[in-house]
């Protein structure tokens, strides 16, 4: 395995030598809309703008009673194509000093230039070749909070990051903060999910109480599950490199020296950093994946299609509104806030 596509020890600052098996893959966009089918269920219009990859079956409603994605998607955006299913993210926007917002495009990691956007998805079973037990369909999650706003809420959650990438292949300096300087080939967003589950619960009412960090330790250094959590799962992580490199003219940031970009949940500061996932592999085929040797996006056991059919697979917004403009305001007017929930703007 060529070592710069290895993420990186959370704070360690280097990158994991010798070998381990992990899937490391392309899904490119879906589509970019206001829905939310695990905060705001059915509801066509979510509070903030998110951006979407995988299996096409994605809607406002997705009732976990009746969804099977597998059988409902027709195409997914994702490399490995027994993969529907979907993940997603905020939306970057940059603040020009006149007070209007543009949207951020995503474009492809390394390996993975030719994607439309999307983002890179990482199953990494564990570093210490000990088995996992794959997500069941069913099983959906949410990490970190948009509605935090400072550092010591976001160092609740481990390993919600940013990196200021000099080139696409920086993989040092992870910051909780959005980066402070221009970065000369965009910003990466990184989201670690936690890897112990009760073993019980596909969901939970907050999305999160279901699953959970290592007792001890960390997932990278093989840290032990709680025993309220004790089933190891596999360690989701996205990596979405965001193109700001059209915005990285200082004389067009804010004239207090502070950084321009915002989340589309109305954050400046960046601790607000969060991802969604909604399970939907085909049949048995992320436990296999899991199970066997897996380098990066070669993985024998997997059906695969080349980035450019996944490019292919993309769905109309079924919210129709401006995202691409120089927006007076985020989508869905979106207020952007400070810890105290007043508005900053
Ligand atoms: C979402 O998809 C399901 C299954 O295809 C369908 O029954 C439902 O009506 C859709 N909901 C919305 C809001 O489009
Ligand atoms: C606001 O600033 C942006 C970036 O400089 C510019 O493209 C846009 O036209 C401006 N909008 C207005 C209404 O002045
Ligand atoms: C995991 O197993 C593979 C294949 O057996 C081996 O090459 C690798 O060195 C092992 N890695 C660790 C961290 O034990
Ligand atoms: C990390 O950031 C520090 C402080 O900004 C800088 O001095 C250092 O060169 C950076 N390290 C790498 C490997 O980029
Ligand atoms: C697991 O592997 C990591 C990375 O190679 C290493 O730092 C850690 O010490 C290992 N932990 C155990 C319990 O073997």
């Amino acid at each position: 395995m060529r070592s710069y596509w290895t993420p990186v020890l959370a704070g360690a600052g280097y990158l994991i030598p010798g070998a381990f098996a992990l899937l490391r893959f392309s899904c490119s966009q879906l589509v970019v809309e206001r829905l939310d089918p695990l905060v705001n269920p059915g509801i066509v219009g979510s509070p903030h703008l998110h951006q979407i990859i995988g299996g096409n079956a994605f809607n406002a409603s997705m009732d976990p009673k009746t969804l099977d994605l597998p059988s409902e998607a027709t195409c997914t955006t994702c490399t490995f194509a027994e993969d529907f299913s979907n993940y997603w993210t905020a939306v970057l926007f940059f603040r020009a000093r006149n007070g209007t917002y543009k949207r951020v495009q995503q474009k492809g990691n390394v390996y993975f230039e030719d994607s439309n956007g999307g983002m890179t998805v990482y199953y990494i079973p564990s570093y210490n070749n000990t088995s996992v037990t794959a997500f069941k369909p069913g099983f959906r999650m949410i990490t970190g909070d948009p509605t935090i706003r400072t550092r010591e809420e976001a160092e609740r959650y481990r390993q919600l990051t940013y990196t200021c990438l000099q080139d696409p292949m920086t993989r040092t300096n992870e910051t909780l903060n959005m980066p402070k300087e221009p970065c000369p080939a965009g910003i990466m967003a990184n989201l670690r999910f936690p890897t112990c589950w009760d073993g019980v619960n596909l969901d939970s009412p907050d999305h999160a109480s279901h699953v959970s960090y290592p007792e001890s330790g960390t997932f990278e250094s093989g840290g032990p599950c709680p025993s309220s959590h004790p089933v190891k799962i596999p360690q989701l992580f996205y990596e979405i490199v965001w193109d700001t490199t059209p915005f990285n003219d200082k004389s067009e940031w804010p004239e207090d020296g502070k950084q321009p970009f915002v989340w589309s949940y109305g954050d400046a500061t960046g601790f607000g950093n969060h991802g969604d996932y909604m399970f939907g592999w085909k049949g048995n085929a992320l436990q296999i994946a899991m199970d066997t040797n897996c380098n990066g996006f070669q993985c024998p056991e997997l059906g695969y299609q080349e980035i450019r059919v996944g490019n292919k697979c993309t769905k109309t917004p079924a919210v129709d509104e401006d995202i691409d403009g120089w927006l007076d305001e985020l989508p869905g007017r979106m207020p952007v806030t400070d810890a105290s929930g007043k508005s900053v703007f």
